[in-house]
């Protein structure tokens, strides 16, 4: 194991920029999410891996996953989610003069999703470019919204962060493999003058001294490429990338653990509150044990803390947007009250941005979900993770 991480090493203090935009805050006009039809179940995947529905389940809370159909790009999703952001809020994609997007598991190196993007918006031709903070993505593009806004640069920004990491899992990984589903969210960020929630609090911050614990990997030779998943359905029509995930699990583990905490009770200090102010508590879906615990931690219900990792698995840059319109249109988002996003992914990165909410505008764009005749089931409530045992 390797240490000198400030984060690794187990000290206490939050890094990040120390810096916040002055000014008032952006709003955040409207939310859209987009999910492939397909749905794998746990007994699913424990065909070709060497796993259980039983493992899985009781150590990630993960009980099924959405997986791109074979001729799905990512450009597709991404700009299903987008248009689903842009037609809930009434808004011409003429309007948006910045597009940000947020991946790992692009295309191509580039041109970036988001140049594609614009094209298939036929957005103008305002900036537009990608940027890579992992699982922080999407929270990263806000603030990037907003110092843009404020700034005079954009009036009406599109973040957007969409992944297939069905198509860069090593299926034969099964540390790996089982964690991760495909899906695509939206953030319009535009500024103080129109409808939304409003940003009132940004965090962000990066500690490279941990980059070794969750990485990518090049194949030593093509002969050592892992082997396509044998089911069809998984059968993409590419290989996007020419590595795989490395990941040291127990390490990100305590990571994203303290980081949630330390980002909450940041973000409260911030604003002048204390963290049981904060009604709602919508984190990066990666396992929902790391969501008791640092629930545990800062004394909080675990019912504050939106969970949809049952269903969609993690899927990095996409996942807080997905979680944060599927609690809007569940009414759990309340006028007036105040709401967290928390990220944390690869870098390793974090961030976070406090909302207070006002009804936004949520499109939703998820084709009825066939289940593949191989065990997949409804989906039922996740089970309290209060009882689940937390790795050392
Ligand atoms: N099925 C069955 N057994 C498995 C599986 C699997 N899918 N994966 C690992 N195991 C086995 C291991 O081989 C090991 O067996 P051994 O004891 O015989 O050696 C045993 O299970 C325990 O393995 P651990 O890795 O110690 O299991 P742990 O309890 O730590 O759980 C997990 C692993 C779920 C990955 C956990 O560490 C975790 O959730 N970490 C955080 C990972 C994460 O969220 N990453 C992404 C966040 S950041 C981002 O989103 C980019």
């Amino acid at each position: 194991m390797r240490v000198g991480s400030a984060w690794l090493g187990g000290a206490d203090a939050v890094g990040g920029n120390g810096r916040r935009p002055s000014g008032q805050g952006c709003r955040v006009v409207a939310i859209g999410t987009a999910l492939p039809g397909l749905r794998i179940s746990n007994s699913d995947i424990e065909q070709f891996l060497d796993t259980s529905d039983e493992w899985i389940l009781s150590r990630t809370g993960i009980r099924e996953r959405r997986v791109a159909e074979p001729d799905l790009t990512l450009l597709e999703l991404a700009a299903r989610a987008a248009r689903a952001a842009l037609s809930a809020a009434a808004v011409d994609p003429s309007e948006v003069d910045t597009i940000i997007c947020s991946s790992s598991s692009p295309d191509s190196t580039f041109p970036s999703l988001a140049c594609r993007l614009q094209a298939d918006l036929g957005s103008p031709l305002g900036a537009a470019f990608d940027l890579q903070a992992a699982c922080s993505g999407a929270l990263y593009g806000v603030a990037l919204a907003q110092s843009m806004i404020q700034s005079g640069l954009s009036r009406t920004v599109l973040v957007v962060g969409a992944e297939i990491f069905t198509r860069v899992v090593d299926w034969s990984d099964r540390s790996t493999a089982v964690l991760f589903g495909d899906g695509a969210g939206a953030f319009l960020v535009r500024d103080q003058d129109h409808d939304g929630a409003e940003i009132l609090e940004i965090e962000l911050g990066a500690d490279g001294q941990g980059a070794w614990a969750l990485d990518t990997v090049n194949f030593t030779s093509p002969d050592s490429a892992p082997p396509p998943p044998p089911l069809p359905e998984f059968a993409s029509r590419a290989r996007a990338l020419d590595r795989v995930i490395q990941m040291n699990g127990r390490e990100v583990f305590r990571f994203s653990t303290k980081i949630l905490e330390q980002i909450v009770v940041r973000l409260s200090a911030a604003a002048g509150i204390e963290p049981n102010e904060i009604s709602l508590i919508v984190p990066h879906q990666a396992n929902s044990r790391i969501l008791a615990t640092a629930a545990g931690r800062l004394g909080l219900p675990f019912e504050r803390f939106v969970c949809n990792v049952d269903r969609l698995g993690n899927t990095s840059s996409a996942s807080i947007p997905l979680a944060l319109a599927e609690a809007a249109r569940d009414g759990r988002c309340h006028d007036g009250e105040l709401v967290g996003l928390v990220a944390f992914g690869a870098g390793l990165t974090w961030g976070g941005v406090l909302l207070r909410w006002h009804p936004t505008a949520v499109g939703i764009d998820d084709p009825s979900a066939p289940t593949l005749d191989r065990g997949a089931e409804e989906p039922e409530q996740s089970p309290s993770p209060d009882h689940q045992e937390v790795p050392g």
